[in-house]
């Protein structure tokens, strides 16, 4: 069978379980499968796949239709343009996420000492519910003064991170903790800024997700309780204990619950300074002081 046929022959099999853009998972898969760049497809159209490489294809394109995340199939995601492994183990990054790391690393660079007494430094982030440590490591990467510390209940998610830390060679800056909550950071711990993106679906919504979503990214990373807030409740009422003076908050939220968390932080004295979109146009990031 040509590369042609088995993507013209996978593709309806993966429409028809209700995955979404099948033909483009089909030629990710099988570039994957090939160990080409998925655009290479294309000049090897006529290309026949020896036995081997079929039954490899085959049996990937079977877990996708299963409704297995690709980015699992696959072991790693980019983020940011850094390659992360991930897991069941760990949420998968999610794109809008690339946009809190970039609002993150900006405000780092362009306060590169950090607020008043933290020189000589440099600044100190934390990352208060770090996963893959996306956030975290693309953070250290861009804003090569800052040390940062991510935090995590989950001691495989914090694995994980750390795996993807050495792989960016950022260990040195990164501090991982397994901590629920702010429990575990020492006393005196004092930040310039803080990000998160912590779990943010009303429990009761959950069974409802795409099986991708509901099935495979942690309960821990999706859960935020029964309107979705407790985290946000949470970081409202203990984070300023650890922000400096001039420091900043940096929050992801869920499309939707925009109004509800600026009354929310408001209420627990935070400022909002701006609430950003994300790439389809929606509120998705507070950035707050004190
Ligand atoms: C939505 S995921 C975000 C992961 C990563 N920062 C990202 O953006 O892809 C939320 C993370 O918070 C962690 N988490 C859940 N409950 C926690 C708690 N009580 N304390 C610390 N971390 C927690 C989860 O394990 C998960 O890794």
């Amino acid at each position: 069978m040509t590369v042609l046929e088995v993507i013209k022959r996978s593709t309806p099999f993966l429409a028809q379980k209700g995955v979404e853009s099948p033909r483009l998972q089909v030629e990710l898969l099988l570039a994957h499968a090939l160990k080409l760049p998925r655009l290479q497809l294309y000049l090897n159209f006529e290309r026949v796949l020896a036995d081997a490489e079929l039954e490899t294809l085959r049996t990937l394109v079977k877990r996708r239709g299963q409704r297995e995340p690709l980015q699992h199939i696959l072991g790693s995601v980019s983020f940011c343009g850094l390659e992360l492994a991930v897991s069941s183990d760990v949420l998968i990054p999610r794109p809008e996420t690339e946009l809190l790391a970039e609002r993150a690393w900006n405000f780092l660079n362009l306060n590169p000492s950090g607020s008043p007494g933290t020189q000589p430094a440099g600044c100190h982030a934390l990352d208060f519910g770090t996963g893959s440590g996306c956030l975290a490591i693309a953070i250290a990467v861009k804003s090569p003064g800052a040390r940062l510390v991510a935090l995590d209940v989950s001691a495989a998610a914090l694995s994980v991170a750390r795996a993807n830390a050495e792989r960016h060679q950022v260990s040195d800056r990164l501090q991982f903790l397994e901590s629920q909550g702010f429990t575990a950071l020492p006393e005196g711990s004092a930040f310039d800024l803080i990000v998160s993106n912590p779990p943010y679906i009303p429990s009761g919504d959950i069974a409802a997700l795409p099986p991708e979503v509901r099935d495979h990214d942690p309960r821990l990373a999706l859960d935020g309780g029964a309107d979705g807030l407790d985290f946000y409740r949470r970081l409202a009422a203990e984070a300023g204990a650890f922000l400096r003076p001039a420091g900043r908050m940096m929050l992801e939220f869920g499309d939707g619950q925009s109004e509800t968390l600026r009354a929310l932080l408001a209420n627990a004295g935070w400022q909002v300074e701006s609430v950003e979109n994300d790439y389809s146009g929606r509120a998705r990031i507070l950035v707050l002081g004190r």
